[in-house]
């Protein structure tokens, strides 16, 4: 079976997750190098792995001729440059969401990918996980009606170290990013008019870096369906990821608090676990949206989640912020 030889860029908590699956939970992809110019991650990640080069630079990684494709895990504001550098080197790529934190720098990251005829795949690993794929298939198949009405919680069970805030483009870019994905994926139209509330009502700290802890998003697509999005790092109590989509002849639910099927129920209440944070809820959804890169990569195939995905979405997320900035409704 022919094997991908893979790159990781950025061995941060997901870099190296990513780094994990490469290396041995899929069969037709090898883990052959990885760059961070931090010197604590590659002194992390040798301490593990070994028989991998280790590169301070991402562009030495890329000018390793050996090498068949990249993984970018870097800080969100890298993702834009390290993207082009890898596409103008012939490498294929897969890149964590958001894609860029200008739109000036999207038209550029376009322009190149096509002028290379390059691969480009986003990384919106809940359109992976086995609980949205089967909301998704059940919305698709038509038997639930239309669906009319998309309501996404994403709530965090902290502020982000703050280093990592200051880099990620804020609440809005880095965590609603995914649920405006989902509305639009579910909802298949665009938006035509959105408003929004937001505050800091936790994490002083983040609202001295100019971000927010709580945000609500009401959005009204071309075909006339509504959604709302509540972006939250003050869920004290875990990692609490849900989504409902409202159809015209019934409604998926997706996502649980919980994350062992266990209830201990005594003469006091009842007590379950729940999910801590990002790794534990997606694991398998990162390992599928990987073997899925190596397979569309393998295969020539087209990515599944696009740059013009990344792309629509992140154009959102600046709409959703102008209309905090603004306080008003902005029409699309
Ligand atoms: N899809 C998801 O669910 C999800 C979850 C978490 C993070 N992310 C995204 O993944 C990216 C990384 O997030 P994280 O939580 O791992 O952050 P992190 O802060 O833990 O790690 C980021 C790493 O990138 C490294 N880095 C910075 N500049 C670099 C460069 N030029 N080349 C190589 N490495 C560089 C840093 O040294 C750090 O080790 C972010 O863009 C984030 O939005 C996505």
């Amino acid at each position: 079976m022919a094997c991908l030889r893979c790159g990781v860029i950025g061995l941060g908590r997901l870099g190296f997750k990513h780094a994990q699956n490469l290396a041995g939970r899929i069969e037709n992809a090898r883990l052959a190098a990885v760059s961070d110019p931090f010197e604590g991650a590659r002194n992390n990640f040798s301490g593990r792995f070994s028989g991998v080069d280790v590169f301070a630079d991402h562009r030495d990684l890329l000018a390793r001729k050996d090498i068949d494709a990249v993984v970018i895990a870097s800080a969100t504001n890298t993702h834009g440059s390290i993207i082009m550098d890898a596409l103008k080197a012939g490498k294929p790529v897969f890149c964590e969401k958001p894609v860029t934190l200008d739109m000036d720098e999207g038209a550029r990251i376009r322009k190149t990918l096509a002028e290379v005829k390059g691969y480009l795949m986003i990384g919106f690993m809940r359109r992976f996980d086995d609980a949205y794929l089967m909301g998704k298939k059940q919305v698709d198949s038509g038997r639930l009606g239309e669906p009319v009405y998309v309501r996404c919680v994403s709530r965090d069970p902290g502020a982000p170290p703050i280093e990592f805030a200051k880099a990620s483009g804020g609440l809005v870019l880095d965590m609603c990013v995914h649920d405006i994905d989902l509305a639009r994926w579910f909802i298949g139209s665009e938006v035509s008019r959105l408003s929004a509330e937001g505050a800091v009502l936790m994490w002083p700290e983040l609202g001295k870096i100019g971000d927010i802890d709580h945000v609500d998003i009401e959005f009204r697509f071309k075909n006339g369906r509504l959604a709302h999005l509540e972006g939250s790092r003050n869920a004290r109590y875990g990692y609490d990821i849900r989504t409902e989509v409202i159809c015209t002849g019934g409604s998926v639910f997706i996502g649980d608090l919980r994350q062992t099927a266990c209830l201990v129920l005594n003469g006091e209440g009842s007590l379950t676990d729940i999910i801590p944070e990002f790794r534990t809820r997606f694991d398998k959804a990162y390992l599928t949206e990987m073997e899925a890169f190596v397979n569309d990569v393998l295969n020539e195939r087209e990515p599944s989640v696009t740059l013009e995905d990344g792309i629509a979405a992140v154009e959102l997320c600046f709409a959703v912020n102008d209309a905090l900035k603004q306080r008003k409704v902005i029409e699309l």
